[in-house]
């Protein structure tokens, strides 16, 4: 079961501003029935001043808890300010999503960006400016076809939420998620978008298995076990590492901070930065 804050159960319970909006000024819309999630989102404008918000969407709870939140960020902003707005925004503002649910935020974002599209025009150098990956030459390609999510999708949820993995890829766009064809082209865009920054590509899960294992043998346990402790690798799941100290490490009441301290940010320093470890056992 996931966990939900506080904000998002009151957004999600109580949505503000759902409805149509027949004197609509812009209309942005994102996602599509087929792929089980979308918003329609109707703004009213006043000058260049967003007067009045409204949104339809079909989706599960994180759905209808974004585009209600989004509709209040929205409402009384210009249109200048509001095209900063970043799905990492809408997460932020509900106090955080759990990953598997930031796609909703997303799926806010596009709607803002397909309305935002339509009142500046694609060809005009706002656009550009809001279109934070339309920098990509192919960035209108699908590459995954079951759930419709393009290069250019792909790539801005990369951009904003610094996404490493298919699988976060996944949880923010849904791509692949489904048959799994496109899984390939993702990690190519991936690897790509990385190069492109000069950082060396992401770790695969079985490159990071093997790397939290050696960090472990050759650095972590030779010093534990002088003091007379050691540590034993439990399991690894995604970037959370599950392990058991051992030896008088196992009864010390500073465990958790050696865990923390010593365990954790090796680990962050060597492999990878979103690292946690727990004790387990
Ligand atoms: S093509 Fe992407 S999950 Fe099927």
């Amino acid at each position: 079961m996931w966990d939900y804050s506080e904000k998002v159960l009151d957004h999600y319970r109580n949505p503000r501003n759902v409805g149509t909006m027949d004197d609509a000024d812009l209309i942005g819309e994102a996602g599509s029935l087929a792929c089980g999630d979308s918003l329609k989102l109707f703004i009213k404008l006043d000058g260049n001043k967003i007067k009045d918000a409204k949104f339809l969407t079909f989706g599960c709870g994180s759905a209808v808890a974004s585009s209600s939140i989004l509709t209040e960020m929205i409402i009384g902003k210009t249109l200048d300010e509001v095209k900063k707005i970043t799905n990492k925004d809408i997460a932020d503002q509900l106090g955080g999503l759990p990953q598997q649910k930031m796609h909703c935020s997303v799926m806010g974002r596009e709607a803002l960006e397909d309305a935002l599209k339509k009142f500046y025009g694609e060809d005009s150098d706002e656009w550009k400016e809001i279109d934070l990956s339309g920098k990509a030459e192919s960035a209108d390609k699908v590459i995954c076809n079951c759930f419709n999510v393009t290069e250019k999708q792909i790539l801005e949820a990369i951009e904003v939420n610094k996404l490493k993995t298919v699988e976060e890829v996944t949880d923010y766009t849904k791509a692949g998620g489904a048959c799994g064809q496109c899984k390939g082209l993702i990690q190519h865009i991936i690897d790509e978008y990385w190069e492109k920054q000069g950082e060396a590509k992401p770790l695969t899960q079985t490159q990071k298995v093997l790397q939290i294992n050696k960090v472990l043998v050759q650095q972590i346990s030779p010093q534990l076990q002088k003091d007379g402790g050691d540590i034993e690798l439990i399991d690894i799941d995604g970037d959370k590492v599950k392990v058991k100290l051992t030896g008088v490490c196992s009864g010390c009441k500073n465990a958790s901070m050696t865990l923390k301290n010593f365990v954790e940010s090796i680990l962050k320093e060597k492999v990878d930065s979103n690292i946690e470890v727990e004790q387990v056992g």
